[in-house]
């Protein structure tokens, strides 16, 4: 466990997930305006990579999920993507909201606002998602405030041989040990910056493990106070949340 002197210096980084997805469409424009107003230090996306080669934000490949379109996102070229509506799902308020490439929403949040890009393909051989992600990321400099997690440990691999400053975050939900996720990352000398656990699986011995390796802990998805609370105990760094508001209010009174 961390000291209070240390806890109080170091609380965690508040990340909206997929924006503030409980007042607005989720990984929207929208949504990521408005987790900055309601005091998040950043936003969590997801992407896939469209048919044209742009990154787009969205959290699943079947366009019936979030839009009034059919047929899967990695297949449909970024115009008529931008033809569907992905606002109506949440409220006819938002009927004109588009899906948002990855670049507009790195040119629409604040310059101080923390990125964590979520790649989702499950593909073998992602060589061109792993290419477009590094080359955005190079491009808008913003190795400082990102960090790219993965369920796809080999997205992680091919972007540590690709761009070695980019930091990688190891997505997980179910218990892995520390070894077996160090395994996993051997034979490519891979080096992750974060482990990014789903919050059941934190506690005491994990925290421990992960501080003496040099890891930093992100996780999600954190929606009730008690357990908010619990993290910042711990020492968490980042606490992804659906409620910025909510994580905020607890993180002032700190
Ligand atoms: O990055 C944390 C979380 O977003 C992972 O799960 O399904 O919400 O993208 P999912
Ligand atoms: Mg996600």
């Amino acid at each position: 466990m961390k000291s209070l002197v240390e806890l109080l210096h170091e609380l965690p980084k508040n990340i909206a997930h997929r924006g503030a997805r409980r007042q607005a469409p989720e990984n929207t424009l929208a949504a990521f305006l408005l987790a900055e107003k309601l005091g998040a230090d950043g936003v969590e996306l997801d992407t896939f990579r469209c048919a044209t080669g742009e990154m787009v934000v969205t959290h699943d490949d079947d366009l019936k999920v979030w839009s009034n379109g059919e047929g899967k996102v990695t297949k449909t070229p970024l115009k008529a993507l931008k033809e569907l509506d992905f606002g109506s799902h949440f409220s006819s308020e938002f009927a004109k909201e588009q899906i948002p490439t990855l670049q507009e929403v790195i040119d629409s949040l604040d310059k101080n606002s923390f990125i964590n890009i979520e790649v989702k393909t499950l593909a073998l051989r992602p060589i061109q998602e792993v290419l477009e992600v590094a080359k955005i990321i190079k491009l808008n400099n913003i190795y400082h405030r990102t960090i790219v997690s993965s369920f796809n440990p080999i997205v992680l691999r091919m972007l540590y041989k690709t761009d070695v400053k980019i930091p990688l975050g190891f997505l997980y939900q179910f218990k892995l040990p520390i070894y077996s996720i160090e395994y996993i990352f051997r034979s490519s000398k891979a080096k992750l910056q974060a482990l990014h656990p789903e919050s059941r699986l934190i506690g005491n011995t994990l925290m421990k493990q992960a501080i003496s390796r040099g890891y930093q802990i992100n996780t999600w998805t954190v929606n009730e106070t008690v357990e908010m609370q619990h993290l910042i105990s711990l020492g968490v760094d980042s606490i992804i949340t659906d409620y910025p508001d909510k994580l905020h209010k607890i993180l002032t009174k700190h």
